[in-house]
C-alpha cells in the first residue's frame, strides 16, 4: 500500500449504516456474498453464465472475451438480436399483454404500450427504415422528446443491424449537425415538437437548421407531437404515420454478431469535440440486463422508473435495453418534475403504483429545495428500491432521499458508471450490502476495479484515481473513427488500465466514495460538459476575445458554469446575451450560470490559464499557492467581484 495523502484530499467520513432490513432480505434475488464469491473465483465465467442465462442466442459464441488491450471483444462468434431479446421472446413466452410502458405526457395525456404493441410498432418502423434504404451497419441519428417512438426507433435500429445515435433534444442546431456529421448518418427521426414546462419546444425546426449542412442524411422521419407548424421538405421529410400507415407489418429478426455495433453516443471530452463512444450488442446486453436485474432487485409484478432522457446513457441502457431485455414494465414521462406542480413525480409515482424509482441527485437537491410537504401530498408506500446516477450523492441529500421518498424503508443504491462502461459498475446490491449515506459502496460481481496513486500504485485507504483493472462486457469498443484518441484518452494514463477519469477514495471498511472527476470536465445536473466546448463557444462571440470557464460547486446543480470572459478592445455585449448566445451554440444546459467580465485572465507565466484558482474564486475560497501567477493582481480583482454577486444572491 503507498502512501497516498497528496493524491486527492480525502476530507469527509461518514459512519451511519444502513443494512438490509430482514423483510426486504426475504424477497431479495440477492443476499450474501454468493455472487461475489462466484464472480471472484472465475470473472469471465460468471459473465457467460449471465449472458446464458439472461438472453437468448441464435448461436454460441466460441471465446468468451478476447482482449488485446485495449480492445476487447465479448463472446466472440455467437450471434443474437437485440430486438428479439427485448420483445419477441417475451410475446413468444406469452408475455404480449403485460405492460412495456406506462407513458405519461406532461399535459397529462397517457398511453399503455404493451411488450405486443411494442414489438408490432418496431416491426413496422424497421420496414420503413429498410424502405428509405437502411442496412446493416449504416448509422440513423435520432432527436425525440421523451415519447416511446424513441424507444421504437432504436429497436428497429437494433433489429435490423443498423446503428444509432441519439442526441439529446435539448442539444443545439449546431451540436446536432455534428454529431451527424460525425456518424455519417443517413437517416434523421425527429419530431415537431414535445412538451417541456407546460409549453411546445420546437424540434423540427432545429433540426432543419443542422440539415442545412449534412450532406449524408437523404431522409428526415417526423414524429408528430407538439403539434408546432412545421416546414415538410419534399422528397426528404416524411411524416411517421404515413409511413407507417403503408409498412410491412412483418419484419423478421436477423442474428447478427455480438460484436455488431449496437450504437454510437457523443460524449464531451477535454478537447473540445465530442467523442462518439461505441458501443456493442452480445456483452452490451448482457451487461445492462444482469445490472438492471440485480441493482433493481427486479421482480415480475415490478413497476420501474427511471427519470433520464433517452438522449443519454442511462436511457439508453436503463429506459431501453436493460429494462426491456428483462420484460420490465416502466413509467416513460415526458416532461419536466414541476409541471403542473411541483409534486407531478410523486404523483406519477402513487398514479402507477412505481415500485423502483431512478433518478439523479440534482433532483434530489431540487425536491429538497422545494420543500418535504410535496412528496407528502402522495402514496408513496409502493416504493421498494431508490437508486441514485450521474454525481456523487451528498450525505443530505441520501439521508432526504432515504427519509422522506423512501419512508426510511428502502434501500438506496447509488451506482456509478459512465457513458464509457455502458451499465453500472460500482453499486450496492439492495438485498446484500449494508449502505452508508454517500458511498456507493463497493464494485459490482465480475468488475475488477483499483484506486491508485499518481504512480499507479494501489491504495487501500484513502484517496486516489479510480481505475478498472480489467475489461467488462459493457465496455465502449472505442471512439467512432479515432482508435488512437481511445488509446490515449482511456488507456493511456496508467499502464494497463482503463481511467475512469474520476477521484475516489476507500474508507476503513473498503467502501468506495466518489470525488469527482479529477480533470476539467464539469458535471452540471448530471451532465458532462466540457470546460472547452463551453470556452470555445464564448469566444465564437465576435465580441469575445478569450474565455475561461471553471465548474463550480452549486447548491442544486452539482456544479454550475462559471465564465471568465475578456472582450475584444472597445466591445461590449450584455451578460444575458452572450448566455444566450453559448445555448444556441452548444445547448441551454451549456449556459453560464454567471459571466464574469475581465480586463486579464490568471495565467501561469507560460501563458496557461490557472483553472484551478478560477474555482477557488468562484467557490469563496482562500487562494493556495499563487506564486506561479503572472499578475496577482488579476485574481484580486475577480475576488471582489465574486464577494460581490454572492452577496446578491
Ligand atoms: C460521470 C459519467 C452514468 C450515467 C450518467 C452520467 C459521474 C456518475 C456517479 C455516482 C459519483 C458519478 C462520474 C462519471 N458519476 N454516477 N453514482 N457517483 N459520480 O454519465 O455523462 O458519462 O458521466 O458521472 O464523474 O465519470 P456520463
Amino acid at each position: 500500500m503507498s502512501d497516498s495523502a497528496n493524491t486527492i484530499d480525502a476530507l469527509q467520513w461518514e459512519n451511519r449504516r444502513f443494512p438490509p432490513s430482514e423483510e426486504f432480505k426475504q424477497q431479495a434475488l440477492v443476499t450474501g456474498t454468493f455472487m461475489y464469491d462466484d464472480a471472484a473465483a472465475d470473472d469471465e465465467g460468471f459473465w457467460a453464465r449471465q449472458a446464458a442465462d439472461l438472453l437468448d442466442w441464435n448461436s454460441e459464441w466460441s471465446t468468451i472475451c478476447e482482449w488485446n488491450l485495449p480492445f476487447a471483444k465479448w463472446f466472440v462468434g455467437g450471434t443474437l438480436n437485440v430486438s428479439y431479446n427485448c420483445l419477441d421472446r417475451h410475446v413468444l413466452a406469452g408475455r404480449g399483454d403485460k405492460v412495456a410502458f406506462h407513458w405519461e405526457g406532461e399535459p397529462g395525456d397517457s398511453r399503455t404500450i404493451t411488450y405486443a404493441d411494442l414489438l408490432a410498432e418496431t416491426q413496422r418502423f424497421a420496414n420503413v427504415l429498410k424502405g428509405l434504404g437502411v442496412t446493416t451497419g449504416d448509422r440513423v441519428n435520432i432527436y425525440l422528446p421523451m415519447i416511446p417512438e424513441a424507444a421504437v426507433a432504436m429497436l428497429a435500429c437494433a433489429r435490423i443491424g443498423a446503428a444509432h445515435s441519439v442526441v439529446f433534444g435539448g442539444f443545439s442546431a449546431h451540436s446536432l449537425r455534428d454529431r451527424i456529421n460525425d456518424a455519417e448518418a443517413k437517416v434523421l427521426i425527429t419530431a415537431d415538437g414535445g412538451y417541456r414546462r407546460g409549453e411546445v419546444f420546437a424540434l423540427k425546426p432545429v433540426a432543419d437548421e443542422a440539415l442545412a449542412d449534412t450532406p449524408s442524411i437523404t431522409d428526415v422521419v417526423v414524429v408528430r407531437r407538439g403539434g408546432n407548424d412545421v416546414e415538410m421538405q419534399d422528397g426528404r421529410d416524411h411524416w411517421y404515420h404515413d409511413l407507417m400507415a403503408t409498412a410491412d407489418a412483418d419484419c423478421p429478426a436477423e442474428p447478427m454478431d455480438s460484436e455488431q455495433l449496437l450504437f454510437l453516443l457523443y460524449t464531451s471530452g477535454t478537447t473540445g469535440k465530442p467523442k462518439g463512444i461505441m458501443h456493442t450488442s452480445g456483452g452490451y446486453l448482457t451487461q445492462v440486463a444482469f445490472t438492471h436485474k440485480y441493482v433493481f432487485d427486479l421482480h415480475d409484478d415490478d413497476v420501474y422508473w427511471c427519470t433520464a432522457d433517452v438522449g443519454w446513457i442511462t436511457g439508453h441502457s436503463y429506459i431501453v435495453y436493460g429494462p426491456l431485455a428483462n420484460g420490465a414494465t416502466q413509467v416513460m414521462y415526458e416532461g419536466v418534475p414541476n409541471f403542473p406542480g411541483n409534486d407531478r413525480f410523486w404523483a406519477i409515482i402513487a398514479k402507477y403504483g412505481v415500485t423502483k424509482f431512478y433518478t439523479a441527485p440534482t433532483a434530489i437537491r431540487t425536491f429538497m429545495k422545494w420543500g418535504t410537504q410535496e412528496p407528502a401530498k402522495h402514496d408513496l408506500s409502493s416504493l421498494q428500491v431508490l437508486g441514485s446516477v450521474g454525481e456523487p450523492i451528498n450525505p443530505e441529500a441520501w439521508m432526504w432521499y432515504h427519509e422522506h421518498i423512501g419512508g426510511g424503508r428502502c434501500p438506496i443504491v447509488d451506482t456509478w458508471w459512465q457513458t464509457e462502461t455502458g451499465g453500472v459498475m460500482i453499486s450496492p446490491l439492495p438485498g446484500a450490502t449494508t449502505t452508508k449515506p454517500g458511498s456507493a459502496t463497493f464494485p459490482l460481481p465480475g468488475i475488477g476495479m483499483e484506486v491508485v496513486d499518481e504512480n499507479g500504485a494501489r491504495i487501500e485507504r484513502g484517496g486516489g484515481y479510480l481505475t478498472l483493472t480489467r475489461p467488462w462486457p459493457s465496455m465502449l469498443r472505442g471512439i467512432w473513427g479515432d482508435p488512437q484518441r481511445y488509446a490515449e484518452t482511456y488507456w493511456g494514463r496508467f499502464d494497463g488500465r482503463y481511467f475512469a477519469g474520476d477521484g475516489a477514495k476507500l474508507d476503513d471498511d473498503g467502501y468506495l466514495w466518489l470525488l469527482g472527476r479529477v480533470d476539467d470536465v464539469m458535471n452540471v445536473s448530471g451532465h458532462r460538459i466540457s470546460t472547452t466546448e463551453v470556452e470555445s463557444a464564448l469566444v465564437a462571440h465576435p465580441s469575445v476575445a478569450e474565455a475561461a470557464v471553471v465548474g463550480a460547486n452549486d447548491a442544486t446543480t452539482g456544479q454550475a458554469i462559471i465564465a471568465y470572459v475578456t472582450l475584444r478592445g472597445g466591445a461590449t455585449v450584455d451578460e444575458q446575451d452572450l448566455r444566450q448566445f453559448v445555448g444556441e451554440e452548444i445547448g441551454h444546459i451549456a449556459k453560464p450560470k454567471t459571466i464574469y467580465f475581465t480586463q486579464e485572465l490568471p495565467k501561469t507565466r507560460s501563458g496557461k490559464i490557472m483553472r484551478r484558482l478560477l474555482r477557488d474564486v468562484a467557490e469563496g475560497r482562500n487562494l493556495g499557492d499563487t506564486s506561479t501567477l503572472a499578475d496577482a493582481n488579476v485574481v484580486a480583482e475577480l475576488q471582489r467581484r465574486a464577494a460581490e454577486t454572492a452577496s446578491e444572491d
